[in-house]
């Protein structure tokens, strides 16, 4: 699939204003300042379509982007970045209350992109959020960011040791896809399984 057009569509935190739930949803979450908004920009061949930003906490609302508006439509949508350690306790809570509402309600969403920062080994936050998120029944794939900034050597063994440390609690692994924004890696893929499950050949 080609993203031929991505249109920004509104940001807020009451996911009862999200727009009408009437294309497929696919929402990217993850730590703050893993990449979220750089893949997005990535994918959708727009650097300023979601807002970057080298300090973490920058996005910190549900924003919504319509996709190919005109042929088979699909909402893409980047969401806050959680375990952001300076953000005030109040602000965290009031995060983590909107979003997790967001991901147990929206009717039409298929698939959380959960991004993982492929530098670091597995962290207890987003071991805890992937197993709220199967808890939840919420589909979701892992997403592996920045693999420019490492060797394929240290990317091969991190991946392969976060495989090991997941299969410690899970039966099964989701789908894991590789990336870099600032190297257009993993785009294809991306795009290519969000376009299966768009078109009912998977799932
Ligand atoms: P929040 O909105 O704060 O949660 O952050 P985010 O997850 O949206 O991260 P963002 O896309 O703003 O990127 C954070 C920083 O990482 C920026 O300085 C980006 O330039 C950098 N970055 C993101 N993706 C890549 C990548 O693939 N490679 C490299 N080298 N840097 C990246
Ligand atoms: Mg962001």
């Amino acid at each position: 699939m080609e993203i031929k057009t991505a249109e920004f569509v509104i940001s807020n935190t009451d996911p009862s204003l999200c727009p009408e739930p009437k294309h497929p949803e696919y929402a990217f979450i993850g730590r703050s300042n893993v990449g979220k908004s750089s893949l997005i920009n990535m994918l959708t061949n727009n650097n300023k379509l979601a807002k970057t930003s080298q300090t973490p906490g920058k996005t910190q609302l549900i924003n919504h982007f319509l996709i190919n508006e005109n042929f088979n439509p699909w909402f893409l949508v980047d969401l806050p970045g959680y375990g952001y350690a300076k953000a005030p306790k109040k602000a965290k809570n009031r995060w983590q209350g909107f979003i997790t509402t967001y991901l147990k309600k929206r009717e039409n969403l298929k698939c959380v992109m959960v991004l993982l920062d492929s530098r670091h080994e597995a962290q207890k936050k987003d071991l805890e959020f992937m197993e709220w998120l199967g808890e939840n029944s919420i589909p979701f794939v892992m997403v592996f960011t920045k693999a420019d900034k490492l060797s394929s050597a240290k990317l091969n063994k991190n991946l392969t040791d976060y495989k090991k440390e997941m299969l410690k609690t899970w039966e099964l692994l989701p789908e894991v896809f590789t990336t870099s924004a600032s190297a257009h890696m993993g785009k294809e893929a991306i795009l290519k399984y969000i376009e299966s499950i768009n078109t009912g050949i998977s799932q």
